[in-house]
């Protein structure tokens, strides 16, 4: 196991959107490293492929960065990573699910990041990108150090999508038939659902439910149905459920438990809440 994998409970815990840079420029060499772990896990566990691109701004004049619609959430940042996916079956999970493990890979290397799903314009992206017809973009981040002191409108997003706070752990975490789960600090399983209760979400909803089971974690969705489909093609909740197998599957993988995503025929159902995929032990 290398150091990002070994350490990426803390990572999971030490991330948080970043919306205001710092004027320090990265080393070139660290944004190729982000570039080239996000092209090495591109794949998700459905199988789609997502494509990955740099975009530096550092010589756009500032109608130039207005255009990349990213310049009311973000202050000065100079690079962007991009991801693209085809639309499929599943390709919004996947496109979570491996953006999540580039933007992890930057928070462990100091990088600041936020995802990116309402605020750009995705067509300067996709010119910028040459990003084929048929693809799409459904979010970015900024690549950057973190200013030392945070702007005006970054405190407000925060305080306005209340991005500090997390749902109480019963209220998202069930055992059996959706029975409310307590938290137990020293029990693996909670530990791994603990580092999905701490994920990144569009709007801060933290839309996962979670039911385990000896053997399996059933991960479902309770959508807001109008918020999900607001940009669609690009559908931000189920971003959302790629983003928590990637912790999932990641804080997994630190405690030597052995395990993947795979989608169950038979599962319980519940009505507010559609399944999405089980997390399958196999040791
Ligand atoms: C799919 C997705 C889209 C997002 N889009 C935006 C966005 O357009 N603008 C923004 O400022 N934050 C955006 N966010 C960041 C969330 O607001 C943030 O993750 C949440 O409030 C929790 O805060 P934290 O990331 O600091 O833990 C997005 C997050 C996700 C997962």
């Amino acid at each position: 196991m290398n150091k990002f994998e070994s350490s990426i409970i803390e990572t999971i815990h030490e991330r948080k959107s970043v919306r205001s840079y710092s004027d320090t420029l990265v080393d070139p060499k660290v944004l190729q490293e982000v570039l080239s772990f996000a092209t090495d896990n591109s794949v998700g566990p459905f199988g789609n492929k997502v494509s990955f691109q740099l975009v530096d701004a550092e010589g756009f004049d500032t109608k130039s960065m207005k255009n990349l619609g990213t310049y009311g959430a973000i202050k000065g940042a100079r690079s962007y990573l991009v991801g693209s996916v085809s639309p499929a079956d599943k390709a919004m999970e996947d496109f979570g699910f491996c953006m999540e493990h580039a933007m992890l890979k930057a928070t462990s290397l100091g990088l600041g990041t936020c995802w990116l799903g309402g605020f750009l314009n995705r067509s300067t992206f996709a010119e910028l990108c040459n990003i084929g017809s048929k693809e799409i973009i459904p979010a970015v981040t900024p690549l950057g150090f973190a200013a030392k002191r945070t702007t005006l409108r970054d405190k407000l997003i925060r305080k306005a999508v209340d991005g500090n706070n997390r749902r109480p752990f019963s209220t998202l975490f069930f055992e059996d038939d959706f029975t409310p789960l307590t938290y137990i600090e020293t029990d693996s399983a909670h530990v791994l659902l603990e580092s999905v209760r701490r994920a990144p979400s569009a709007s801060n909803k933290q839309p996962w439910r979670i039911v385990i089971s000896s053997e399996a974690m059933h991960l479902y969705l309770e959508e807001d149905a109008a918020y999900n489909h607001r940009f669609d093609p690009v559908l931000m909740q189920n971003i959302d459920m790629g983003i928590a197998m990637s912790h999932l599957a990641l804080a997994a993988k630190a405690q030597s438990l052995q395990g993947k995503w795979t989608q169950l025929k038979v599962v319980s159902m519940h009505e507010k809440y559609q399944y999405i995929a089980s997390w399958v032990r196999s040791t």
